[in-house]
């Protein structure tokens, strides 16, 4: 029984959970045991994908039919298109996907718990069409096709953002960063998406829940951060002066440090490698020193390493995407996870609604509002 908080419930086991184990002992990252390493070698983002909402591996034949599902579910009605188009321009990506997840549960409501996996493939489908649609529709006027015969969901993401079908290393590299954001245990996008479950709340709710939740920097948001402060310098030097100085005026700097973690966040390694070799493809090496300088000082300064934001964020630049659209990556990936959290929770629910200490001020007798000084 827990009797005092933990500033921000750190340390606090406020569930279980079959998906995934963060920072275990002998376990390191794995998705339903599963390790983290070895799935972004080998496996697609839609075998991880299908492993989160079915617990085990897929078949080859059930792999072809869970891509061949989610390929057939890329459309966007007409309705959502139409408030696609009047959004501002300037709407925050993050907020058009939490708006439009939350159009499609007017235009495709869940009416029965039975329609879960069908909805969590609509929405894995349909994200990325939706911020192409918003995007190309406000930067250059076009009302774009969103239904490609790509066979992955990086691939077909690359393919409407650039108008042309991108080279198969380049949908790898984000087919494995999203391999790597899919599902990360009780972090706070899924805990938020299962307090909405446990209310007996529709699995759209339960997905806004997790978006907005994500949006922060110290959340999802990290990744765009990380990107604005890597750019911000012009070589590693300056980069290292502009840290130090960061941390002088004691400044978080975004990408590095984890709640779980406390010397390494497994994923980063995996996504470091992509981006050096990004980097080196696109003439962008000076990125790639930069973001090595600043993981240097902050493991000389603060003894704290990147976790998986920060390479994370030259990788995505280095494939065109533009900074705003980084943490919507992230909804593309955790959708993933955050529905199989949902499953989980309907599978054993019990309403979560913890209790509070109170800290207020003792009983005290009413004031009428004419008697108040
Ligand atoms: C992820 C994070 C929120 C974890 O936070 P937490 O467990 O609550 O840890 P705290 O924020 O309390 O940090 C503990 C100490 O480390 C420092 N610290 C943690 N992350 C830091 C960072 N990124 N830059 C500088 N200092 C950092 C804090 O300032 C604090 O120092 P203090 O004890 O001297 O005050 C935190 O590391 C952070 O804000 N990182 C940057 C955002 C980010 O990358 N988020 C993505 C996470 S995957």
């Amino acid at each position: 029984m827990i009797t005092t908080s933990e500033a921000g419930l750190a340390g606090v086991v406020a569930g279980q959970t079959a998906l995934s184990t963060v920072g275990k002992k002998g376990f390191g990252l794995t998705y339903r045991g599963y390790s983290i390493e070895d799935l972004s070698e080998h496996a697609s983002f839609e075998e991880v994908a299908w492993l989160l909402l079915h617990g085990e591996l897929p078949l080859y034949e059930q792999l072809v039919s869970f891509s061949e599902d989610l390929q057939v579910r890329r459309s966007l009605p007409d309705h959502l298109k139409q408030i696609l188009e009047i959004l501002p321009r300037k709407s925050h990506p993050m907020d058009v996907l939490r708006t439009g997840c939350s159009v499609m549960g007017c235009l495709e409501p869940e009416e029965s718990a039975e329609q879960q996996y069908e909805i969590a493939m609509r929405l894995l489908s349909s994200f990325p069409s939706m911020l192409c649609y918003w995007h190309h529709y406000h930067h250059s006027g076009q009302r774009i096709e969103v239904e490609t015969d790509d066979d992955s969901i990086a691939a077909h993401f690359l393919h409407l953002l650039h108008g042309t079908p991108a080279a198969e290393h380049l949908c790898r590299a984000l087919d494995v960063s999203l391999i790597l954001y899919a599902e990360h245990e009780y972090n706070a996008s899924t805990f938020a998406a299962r307090i909405t479950a446990s209310t007996m709340s529709d699995l759209y709710s339960g997905i806004t829940t997790g978006i907005g939740t994500l949006r922060g920097p110290l959340h999802g948001g990290a990744n765009e951060a990380s990107m604005e402060l890597i750019e911000s310098y012009v070589n590693a030097d300056a980069a290292e002066q502009g840290v130090m100085d960061r941390l002088a005026a004691k400044q978080k700097i975004m990408g590095f440090g984890h709640r779980v973690y406390k010397t390494v966040d497994p994923r980063s390694d995996v996504i470091k490698r992509w981006s050096h070799t990004l980097c080196d493809e696109t003439a962008l090496v000076p990125l790639y020193e930069i973001s090595e300088r600043i993981e240097a000082v902050m493991r000389r300064e603060k003894g704290l390493f990147p976790n998986l934001d920060f390479y994370a964020a030259t990788v995505f630049h280095c494939l065109g995407i533009p900074t705003t659209m980084f943490t919507p990556l992230f909804v593309f990936a955790r959708t993933a996870g955050w529905s199989a959290h949902v499953f989980e929770q309907r599978g054993n629910n019990r309403l979560i609604r913890p209790a509070a200490e109170y800290n207020g001020p003792g009983p005290r007798v009413f004031v009428p509002i004419n008697e108040r000084a």
